[in-house]
C-alpha cells in the first residue's frame, strides 16, 4: 500500500536520509521509532510532498507520487498528522474538522468520525486552541480521518500527552484499522505505545533504518537502547 524506495532527502547540501526503503501492507500499522534528530519528521515530510526528494521513489496504491505536491498525494490516498498537531486554534473544533474535507468526495463531517471521538462532539464548538493536547492530537486524526485516506502518517502523536490519553489515543487508532481498509505509518519514541498498536516496527538512526522486527519478535530492551540517549 505504502511503498518507500532507497529515498534520499536533503536540507540544502546536507543529506539528512541516507536511503530509505521500506513497505507498509494494506491493513498494516508499522511504526519508525527513533531518538530526536534520527530523521522522522525529514521522513513523514517527504511522504507528503512538504520536502522535496533528492533521490528514490514513494507509492501509494500502486501510484508513484514521488513528483506530485501534497494536496495531490491527499488525492491518491496518503494522509499526514504532522508533529505538533498544527490544529488551527482560533477555528472551533468543527470547523477543524471541515478544513481536511476541501479535498474529501463528502462536505459533511461523518458521524463516524464523531463516533470514534466522543470528546470532539462534546466539544465541537469550543475552539481548537482551548483544548488539551490529548483532545488536539484526537482533532487533528480526525481531520486527517475525514479524507478518507488509504495510507495515514503521525508523527509522533504521543509527544507531550499524559499516559492515560496515550492509551486512548492507541485505542482509537487500533478501532481506525477495524472500521477501514487503512494502513498506518507512525513514528514513535515510546515502545509500549508502538507496541499497542504496531504490527511491524523499525529503528530510524541517521537517516538509515538499522533494525527490523514484527511485533511478536521485539526484543524491547534492544529497541529500548536505540531510544535511549
Ligand atoms: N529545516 C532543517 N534544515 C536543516 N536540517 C534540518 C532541518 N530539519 C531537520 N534537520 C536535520 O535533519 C535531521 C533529522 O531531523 P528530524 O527529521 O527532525 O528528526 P526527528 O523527527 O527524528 O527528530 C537532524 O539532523 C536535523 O538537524
Ligand atoms: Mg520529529
Amino acid at each position: 500500500m505504502l511503498n518507500v524506495n532507497d529515498l534520499h532527502v536533503a536540507y540544502g547540501q546536507s543529506e539528512a536520509l541516507h536511503g530509505i526503503t521500506f513497505t507498509a501492507n494494506p491493513k498494516e500499522t508499522v511504526a519508525i521509532m527513533g531518538r530526536n534528530g534520527m530523521g522522522k519528521t525529514t521522513l513523514f515530510k517527504s511522504l507528503m510532498g512538504v520536502l522535496p526528494t533528492k533521490s528514490g521513489t514513494v507509492e501509494v496504491a500502486g501510484q508513484d507520487v514521488t513528483r506530485d505536491e501534497s494536496y495531490r498525494r491527499v488525492k491518491k490516498g496518503i494522509a499526514y498528522v504532522p508533529q505538533g498537531r498544527m490544529i488551527f486554534p482560533t477555528l472551533t473544533v468543527q470547523e477543524n474538522i471541515e478544513t481536511g474535507l476541501e479535498n474529501a468526495r463528502h462536505k459533511r463531517i461523518p458521524e463516524e468520525i464523531y463516533a470514534l471521538f466522543p470528546v470532539l462532539f462534546d466539544m465541537r464548538k469550543r475552539k481548537g486552541g482551548n483544548l488539551s493536547g490529548g483532545q488536539q492530537q484526537q482533532l487533528a486524526i480526525a481531520r486527517a480521518l475525514v479524507t478518507d485516506p488509504k495510507v495515514l502518517l503521525l508523527d509522533e502523536p504521543t509527544e507531550g500527552i499524559q499516559p492515560s490519553i496515550i492509551k486512548d489515543i492507541a485505542k482509537a487508532l487500533n478501532e481506525i484499522r477495524k472500521l477501514r481498509d487503512i494502513t498506518i505509518v507512525v513514528s514513535e519514541q515510546v515502545l509500549s505505545f508502538a507496541l499497542d498498536v504496531a504490527d511491524r516496527l523499525f529503528v530510524i538512526e541517521g537517516g538509515r533504518l538499522v533494525h527490523e522486527t514484527t511485533r511478536e519478535n521485539t526484543d524491547a530492551a534492544h529497541i529500548k537502547q536505540y531510544l535511549s540517549v
